[in-house]
């Protein structure tokens, strides 16, 4: 996809996520890799009025060369990008209930949403590790966020939101919506004996989806 058509994509699909409540206010931050650099949304901005011609760009090293200036979280997407180098676009989100997970879990857990649903285990995965607690745009958070997504396309940042990868800025939004829904109903049910997919249904998810 050429850098054009990303750029409206992004914004096409940031506007979708705001317009249903995935994200409020300025909160939540994307970001896109190119052939040589990232795409990202600027910091302050809102996901539901983003215009395509104002989106920061980065150069392969990270340094702010073109539109305004990038999300405080940039440490946060380039851990994720550098430990996944199969990733091309992280989707950061304050989204209700993977954030009231996030409130609850403790940083450390490894899997704080059971796997209730084939969708969920085919977008995020076995592993959903909780990263302690740091301060928004923090530098220090930039270590554990990318010994965490070595092994998991998804983390939750302790008492403030889900982080998601994709190998496409779809696949990442795809992931982003099913992680929030997971979460949802993993909260609705919380305390019922709901029934979980087996080690062997999810293998075989896996195997076959990927
Ligand atoms: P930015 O406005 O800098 O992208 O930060 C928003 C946010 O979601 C912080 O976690």
């Amino acid at each position: 996809m050429s850098e054009p058509e990303l750029r409206t994509l992004l914004c096409e699909l940031a506007a979708s996520l705001f317009a249903r409540g995935y994200s409020v206010g300025s909160a939540g931050n994307i970001s896109v890799r190119l052939e040589d650099g990232v795409l990202m949304t600027p910091t302050n901005s809102s996901l539901g009025r983003l215009d395509p011609a104002r989106l920061s760009r980065l150069d392969a090293e990270w340094r702010h060369v073109g539109g305004d200036a990038p999300s405080k979280e940039v440490f946060l997407h380039r851990a994720v990008l550098r430990a996944r180098p199969e990733a091309g676009a992280v989707v950061h989100l304050h989204s209700t209930h993977a954030t009231a997970v996030a409130c609850l879990a403790q940083p450390g857990e490894d899997a704080p949403i059971p796997p209730l649903t084939p969708y969920f285990v085919m977008r995020v995965g076995r592993h959903l590790p909780v990263i302690p607690y740091y301060r928004p745009g923090d530098a220090a958070m930039e270590p554990a966020v990318h010994a965490a997504a070595r092994e998991a396309r998804a983390l939750l940042l302790a008492n403030h939101g889900p982080v998601v990868s994709g190998k496409t800025l779809l696949d990442a939004v795809n992931a982003a919506e099913e992680l929030e829904e997971a979460a949802r109903l993993a909260l609705m049910l919380r305390g019922l004996p709901a029934r979980e997919l087996t080690p062997a249904q999810r293998d075989d998810l896996l195997a076959t989806f990927g």
